[in-house]
């Protein structure tokens, strides 16, 4: 495995979100990735404990030995969260969805069109269908009506026509190709690949995202003690708009943002990733923590 690298977003944001958190109290990340929100919010706070999960067993590895320092404190389990059921209250849930920039970087997991690797993007390689076997599978309307929905792509009839003449696919760059010859000249040459759209889609239904984040907003909040706090970052509209209208909708819940954190100027500029970056922050609805 290369060295894991992932810088997290909005960390200083996450770590103020949590300070009502007693000092003894339980966080659970849902999405541990590298670790790097964890360890901040480890070093912050001396006491707390931390359950990490996520479904990606090389994530669990780079969490594990980068929070070696505190491993008294940490717990750590290969799981999705959807299949999660916490067995103590918990005093703070943090969700950084998305997949990390190792992944996106390591050719053989196939997420990005930018490096020629094979068209898998399961985030648990252990299981599921991977992206060629989706691609080369749905007919040309189920490809589109795909490619629309969870890409938000304006060409997704035309994208789905020619992925359906020219598949078999296997690679990510061979589809990123016949992607971008659906689009016009000057727009082949944007500042947004051609292709973007489509692996997005193709990513989360791979995944199943949308249904296993609406699964834990649905059941997260009941596992929080009274004034616990969940945030959850998310990176595209699909996702902010579920996380916007469950934290308005839920009874259990009071919104401690009202319009989402996103990142600075500085920060934009150092990482990339956090330009899309949503935090919002709700809390359970109960009397306040007591330490
Ligand atoms: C953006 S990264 C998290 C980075 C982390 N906050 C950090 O600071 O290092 C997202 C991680 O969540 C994991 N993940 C995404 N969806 C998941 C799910 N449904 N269950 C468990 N893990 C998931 C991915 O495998 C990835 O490692």
């Amino acid at each position: 495995m290369d060295t894991f690298h992932h810088l997290p977003v909005l960390s200083s944001r996450i770590v103020e979100s949590f300070a009502s958190v007693p000092s003894y109290g339980t966080i659970l990340d849902c999405t541990i990735g590298g670790g790097g929100h964890a360890s901040l919010l480890l070093k912050q706070y001396p006491n707390i404990r931390i359950i990490g999960l996520d479904q990606d067993p090389e994530a669990c590895v780079a969490a594990r030995k980068h929070l070696a320092p505190f491993r008294h404190r940490v717990k750590m389990i290969s799981t999705n969260f959807a299949n999660f059921e916490p067995s103590e209250p918990l005093s703070g849930i943090l969700v950084d969805l998305g997949v990390s920039s190792y992944q996106l970087t390591q050719a053989e997991r196939g997420f990005s069109f930018r490096y020629k690797g094979p068209l898998d993007m399961r985030m648990n390689s252990t299981e599921g269908e991977t992206a060629a076997d989706l691609i080369n599978r749905l007919d040309e309307t189920e490809l589109a009506n795909l490619i629309f929905k969870y890409g938000e792509e304006r060409l997704s009839r035309r994208i789905a026509r020619r992925i359906v003449q020219n598949r078999p696919f296997a690679s990510t760059t061979d589809l990123a190709y016949v992607i971008a010859g659906c689009y016009p000249p000057k727009v082949r040459n944007g500042r947004i690949h051609p292709a973007t759209r489509t692996f997005q889609a193709l990513r989360i239904v791979v995944n199943n995202e949308m249904q296993v984040l609406d699964q834990l907003l649905a059941t997260s909040p009941s596992w929080l003690t009274p004034g616990g706090i969940l945030g959850v970052i998310s990176f595209h509209s699909l996702e902010d708009r579920r996380v916007k209208r469950s934290f308005l909708n839920d009874q259990r819940l009071d919104r401690v943002t009202h319009k989402p954190i996103i990142a600075d100027e500085f920060e934009k500029k150092q990482n990339i990733r956090s330009r899309s970056a949503k935090l919002r922050i709700c809390r359970r609805k109960g009397d306040e923590h007591q330490d």
